[in-house]
């Protein structure tokens, strides 16, 4: 049952944040006249002495200490003696551990924060490097329209930075306090929790101590925010796998973001690929299996709110890693230009031959109509769509004239789409400009 019971295991790494809301909660009593001026200093400096151990890696845990909470306060007690046993006045662990949690992902947000950062950035640089190169543009998987490579690589770049503007809204719940209310019923000697929020860098402190101890709301938001931003980050390895395939050959990754076969000489894998894809899989995991827990509780606190620590680092762990080797593949894998141009066809053009009717004033659907009359001549007489000569296509159409010829040019193609969030050059680079001065605020 110890055992069992036990999160020491994992919740020691948050001891930094343990011994904060100490130092913060032992000024808190000080200033009520629960500790006198000696006590006070007393404890923090043996805080500050059991901080040292565990950053020199000497804290040694002993039987019994369940939490880091009470290891922390069991060694203090070791340390400066009977002052110890004041430090916990109208505390709860309750309080104690919602308030460590809140401080250990505050700092955890502004890392990932950074490995975001980084990715989108090298997503635009790629984009501005590489705006020359075009490539078929899929819906359904089912070759669409020319676009540019930089326009796909954007794409993802912009979902991104909904990411990292989900993950500014979420900071701000994530930044209130919740000591001070007590086991559950709110902290009996009048501390004062404005003081304590200041003293820890929080907004505000919570508005009602039955919530506040029991509230997870910021763990679910964590694991719903890096559980779709692990989606994100999947449907770009998708992508790229694909991409990689020899079939596609639109990509190579690098050596060091891939591996060989311990059977087939030949093979190039892209395992960075599919580990972004899979673990995408384990962090919504985590995300459904902690809401499962939450979900029947009565209120307050129960002992299943133990379950919001494995959730929470490991989703906060596999995505920190998730983002490092997405920027890693993403930063070193060549495109390789000339392949992607030639997979491009001019069955991909049938939607401009439309819209060339539709600029000598035919209605879209009827220019649609004999578009596609076109493709099935082209098929009927077994050429390309661009080999149709001119007399072909006017027995479709009056409206054909010489000048339809121009518009069997990829670049013509995507140079139409000039309206902002096209794939033309100006409207690509109108969104790299956007992205940057966006970055620069970061
Ligand atoms: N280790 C516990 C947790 O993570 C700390 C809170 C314990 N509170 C209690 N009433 N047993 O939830």
């Amino acid at each position: 049952m110890e055992e069992f019971n036990a999160s020491i295991s994992y919740d020691k790494r948050m001891w930094r944040a343990d011994i904060m809301g100490s130092k913060a909660y032992v000024a808190a009593i000080h200033k009520v006249g629960l500790v006198t001026e000696k006590e006070k200093s007393a404890i923090i400096a043996g805080l500050d002495q059991v901080a040292e151990e565990w950053e020199a890696g000497k804290f040694v845990l002993k039987a019994g200490d369940e939490d880091i909470h009470t290891a922390n306060e069991r060694r203090l007690k070791e340390i400066v003696g009977a002052p110890a046993g004041k430090l916990h006045t109208g505390r709860s662990r309750n309080d104690q551990v919602a308030t460590d949690m809140r401080l250990w992902l505050r700092d955890e947000v502004q890392v990932l924060e950074g490995h975001l950062r980084s990715l989108i950035a090298v997503f635009v640089n790629r984009a501005i490097m590489e705006i020359d190169v075009l490539l078929p543009g899929y819906t359904h998987l089912q070759r669409a329209q020319p676009i540019r490579w930089s326009h796909w690589l954007l794409s993802y770049a912009w979902m991104l930075k909904r990411d990292m503007q989900r993950l500014h809204e979420l900071k701000q719940r994530l930044n209130i306090l919740p000591l001070g209310s007590g086991a559950l019923a709110g902290n009996p000697f009048n501390v004062d929790r404005n003081f304590l929020a200041q003293e820890l860098g929080f907004d505000g402190v919570s508005g009602n101590s039955l919530d506040a101890i029991s509230d997870r709301d910021f763990v679910v938001e964590i694991l719903m925010w890096a559980s779709l931003n692990a989606t994100h980050l999947s449907r770009l390895a998708e992508d790229l796998i694909i991409y990689s395939t020899k079939e596609f050959a639109f990509i190579s990754l690098s050596d060091a973001y891939s591996t060989g076969s311990s059977l087939m000489p030949q093979k190039k894998n892209a395992d960075s690929l599919e580990l972004i894809r899979g673990k995408s899989g384990r962090i919504f995991g985590r995300c459904a299996g902690f809401m499962m827990s939450l979900k029947g509780l009565p209120s307050t606190y129960n002992k299943d709110l133990q379950e919001d620590k494995e959730a929470m680092f490991d989703a906060c762990d596999s995505l920190g890693r998730l983002l490092q080797v997405t920027t890693g593949t993403l930063s070193t894998l060549t495109v390789h230009a000339e392949v992607c141009k030639q997979a491009l066809s001019p069955d991909m053009l049938a939607t401009d031959l439309a819209y060339y009717l539709v600029r000598k004033g035919i209605p879209f659907r009827e220019a649609h109509g004999l578009s596609g009359q076109c493709v099935a001549f082209a098929e009927e007489k077994k050429c390309a769509l661009n080999e149709l000569t001119v007399q072909d296509l006017q027995t479709i159409s009056g409206s054909f004239s010489d000048d339809v010829m121009k518009v069997w040019d990829y670049e013509y193609s995507v140079e139409q789409y000039q309206s902002a969030g096209g794939t033309s050059r100006a409207s690509v680079q109108k969104q790299i400009e956007q992205l940057n001065a966006w970055l620069n605020t970061l």
